[in-house]
């Protein structure tokens, strides 16, 4: 509760509109920085459902491997708990706390080699009928109702409207050669155009991308077709095609929300400093994505897409991409932690403060002071300081979203019941995407060498603490892995210096961009 500690604030700011800092009708890059937990990724959650409910089309594509994005599918009725608790104990009241009402339905893109349990999806989404929905359906409908207890009529038989509330989007693991990269970028596109159909968020989450090559390289693909797929799918609607003027005569506005929005997308990149990093010790493959980011970045506000991603130091994230923010959400941070660049800020603050002080003494004022411009290390949870490029700052309140947000407690699997495994993949590529027999053995050969890839840098560039074998363990590390049959691989090395040769000459092949 400390860290959390909740301010009051003046009702000035209680006034004020959800999110209205959020500009609905025009793309905008939001950036979002503070310290751990200090309510960073609620304040993305609510801008993009802000966006959605306002008919944006959301892709979730960033996050942590703890599947927090894909929460959207997750209502745990906190709203309801949370006000029988403050009841029981009135103490609890103002004490910042999750308020979820509802949940959105979500297409969740996975490789397709990541194989979900079909009856607990089936479970989840209950698309089963019960035998009371069953019963009144029959009533509805003037049948005769008989019941199968061991095969339950199914919803997406019976209803063409009905829609699942996690729906998977399989998509093909891609190849170092690139050869499935128009395949990927067609089935994104296509769950995309789906998504805004159904009014669903698309997300990402790398819990379902055990090979990190995989990861990026889809990460990248994904983000480098975003121009294209705005180019060609997400152009504004047309009076004609609406059927009716987008204002009357008088200028009032005459489009739903959604055909306003028709055409607009945001894209929310959670801890996307984990990928933009600007001081990531050497090379390794996020630098595929980062690369990819850094190009779409800059051309964002032509697609009519707009950003919203947080991280928690400024020096997280590229100078290249800071720049091109609309505006900056500064969450509770130490001044360490924001650096240089924010000095100002915090000094304003404290200039600001110390005239309040002067004027009303040193306990009421402090009283005032902390109401009316609290000092960012101590702001709580669900307050922020909007800023603005020309340097002028406001502070707002932060509602939570209507869906559940994950709290440290929460477990994707044991909230939604559902299990995946990894599937053997090559093989798996080959029967379901259909691809031609040169893809087929691109697909088979980049599997082994892609684990085998992973594995080795696994070795030689560790995450600290450990500390990085010297070639020759290495050697003799895989030699007894691929003899055990660990991991597979066609035929072996005969000295640990070939096999340094191999692994540079493959990690500039993978980390080189897609053309
Ligand atoms: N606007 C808010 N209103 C009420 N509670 C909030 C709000 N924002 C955050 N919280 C509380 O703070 C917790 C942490 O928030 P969040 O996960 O957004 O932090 P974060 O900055 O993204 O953390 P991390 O650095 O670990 O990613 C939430 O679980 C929630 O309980
Ligand atoms: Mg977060
Ligand atoms: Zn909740």
């Amino acid at each position: 509760m400390s860290q959390q500690a909740y301010r009051p604030i003046g009702r000035k700011i209680f006034r004020e509109k959800t999110g209205a800092w959020i500009n609905l009708n025009r793309p905008q890059v939001i950036l979002t920085q503070g310290m751990r937990g200090a309510g960073k990724s609620v304040l993305d959650e609510m801008a993009a459902e802000q966006l959605y409910i306002n008919g944006w089309t959301i892709l979730d594509l960033l996050a942590a491997r703890n599947a927090e994005n894909l929460f959207w599918a997750i209502n745990k009725n906190c709203k309801e708990k949370w006000k029988k608790r403050i009841e029981k104990d009135p103490s609890l009241k103002g004490y910042p706390h999750c308020n979820c009402t509802t949940s959105y339905n979500i297409s969740v893109l996975i490789p397709e080699y990541m194989e979900f349990d079909r009856k607990k999806l089936d479970a989840f989404n209950q698309v089963e009928l019960t035998k009371a929905q069953y019963v009144r359906l029959c009533y509805e409908k003037g049948w005769v109702p008989e019941w199968d207890k061991k095969n339950p009529p199914r919803w997406d038989k019976i209803d063409k409207n009905w829609k699942p509330k996690i729906k998977l989007i399989p998509l093909p693991p891609p190849t170092t050669t690139g050869s499935n990269k128009e395949l990927i970028e067609n089935i994104f596109m296509r769950a995309v155009v789906e998504a805004r159909r159904e009014r669903r968020i698309v997300c990402l989450n790398p819990m379902f991308y055990p090979n990190e090559y995989h990861k990026y390289r889809t990460i990248e693909i994904i983000i480098r077709c975003l121009g294209r797929m705005m180019y060609t799918h997400f152009r504004p609607l047309t009076e004609k095609e609406v059927g009716k003027p987008k204002y009357d005569e008088k200028g009032k506005p005459q489009w739903t929300k959604f055909q306003r929005n028709w055409h607009r997308v945001a894209v929310v990149m959670r801890e996307f400093g984990e990928v933009t990093a600007a001081v990531l010790k050497g090379e390794n493959q996020s630098t595929l994505a980062k690369k990819a980011l850094l190009d779409y970045i800059r051309q964002t506000r032509h697609y009519n897409i707009s950003l919203i991603g947080d991280y928690q130091r400024p020096d997280d994230v590229f100078s290249g991409i800071r720049d091109q923010a609309d505006i900056f959400i500064l969450k509770r941070s130490p001044r360490k932690l924001l650096g240089d660049a924010w000095k100002w800020m915090f000094d304003d603050i404290e200039k600001r403060r110390e005239k309040i002080i002067a004027r009303y003494g040193w306990q009421k004022g402090v009283q005032i002071a902390d109401n009316k411009i609290p000092k960012i290390q101590e702001l709580g949870n669900n307050y922020a300081y909007v800023v603005y490029i020309n340097d002028t700052y406001k502070l707002w309140k932060i509602p939570m979203p209507m869906f559940h947000h994950k709290d440290r407690e929460d477990h994707f699997e044991v909230v939604t019941n559902l299990t995946w495994v990894e599937k053997p993949h090559g093989k798996m590529t080959a029967k379901i995407t259909k691809i031609s027999e040169k893809n087929q053995e691109d697909a088979l050969k980049d599997t082994w060498e892609v684990k085998m890839y992973d594995t080795i840098r696994g070795m030689i560039r560790p995450l600290a603490p450990k500390k990085p074998k010297r070639w020759g363990e290495i050697f003799e590390e895989i030699a007894m892995m691929v003899s055990n049959g660990v991991i597979d691989m066609p035929n072996s090395w005969s000295t640990p210096d070939a096999m340094r040769k191999w692994f540079s000459r493959k990690e500039k092949k993978l980390l080189a961009p897609m053309k």
